[in-house]
């Protein structure tokens, strides 16, 4: 699926940028003596667990999720905003029919919630989640809001979970990834799904350019 394909891309390039983290998660993932794990096997490997929530929170393969407004209502804000012509809210009112755009990135980056780390790829922060992300919705964790929350929350999250735990397994363990471009030449566009792009090869449409070497099990 489309949106696994784009994680596994989004985890490859940022495992490829922080060499110490792939290196942690390929001596977990050799920890396994079976080529072929069960979902079991995949589950119960603490870092690989962290590095895909890592991904999924960091990335955050759809950006944004939108609601068409069914009533005239108004919302509680937790923090108050300031509009154009200066003045302080703490509540926003929202009318029938309009669509409202609820930033999951905004969520997933939001330093009050993750700490002033928030803009960095970290996996470890998964072993010590802050006390305010306990107030995120979502699905499976509820400080994971890339699947979204509420009624109609992604039905596919497990399969995406292990479907992307099972392709790491495969990837990491076979092969060590390097950049081929500086990390600024690859940018995630601006669509509803973000993809990876490079900029200097931008005709080709989705790209993330890699250097692959076979793994040398020896060194492990
Ligand atoms: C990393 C992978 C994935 C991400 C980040 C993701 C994210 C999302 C998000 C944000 C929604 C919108 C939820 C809403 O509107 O409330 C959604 C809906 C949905 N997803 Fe996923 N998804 C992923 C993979 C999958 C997979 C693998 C499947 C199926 C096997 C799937 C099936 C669905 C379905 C059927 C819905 C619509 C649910 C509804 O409207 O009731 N997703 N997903």
């Amino acid at each position: 699926m489309k949106i696994c394909s784009n994680a596994i891309a989004w985890a490859l390039h940022s495992l490829s940028l922080h060499r110490a983290t792939q290196r942690k998660l390929r001596e977990e993932l050799l920890t396994i003596t079976s080529e072929n794990p069960t979902m079991d096997d995949l589950n119960s490997l603490p870092y690989l667990e962290c590095v895909v929530r890592e991904t999924l929170r960091f990335h955050g393969p759809v950006a944004f999720m939108d609601r068409m407004v069914t009533q005239d209502d108004v919302l509680p804000l937790s923090r108050p905003y300031i509009d154009t012509v200066g003045k302080c809210h703490d509540t926003l009112p929202i009318r029938k029919g309009q669509i409202i755009y609820i930033s999951i990135l905004a969520f997933n980056h939001d330093t009050d919630i993750w700490g002033p780390n928030a803009g960095e790829f970290r996996p470890e922060r998964w072993q010590n989640v802050p006390n305010a992300a306990g107030s995120i919705p979502g699905m499976p964790h509820p400080n994971l809001f890339s699947f979204f929350a509420g009624q109609t929350n992604c039905i596919g999250y497990r399969f995406a979970l292990v479907e992307i735990k099972a392709v790491l397994f495969t990837l990491i363990r076979a092969f060590e990834f390097e950049p081929a471009v500086p990390a600024s030449r690859i940018d995630h566009g601006t669509a509803l799904i973000r993809m990876p792009i490079h900029l200097d090869d931008q005709e080709r449409g989705t790209s993330l350019p890699m250097i692959l070497k076979p793994v040398n099990k020896q060194e492990y």
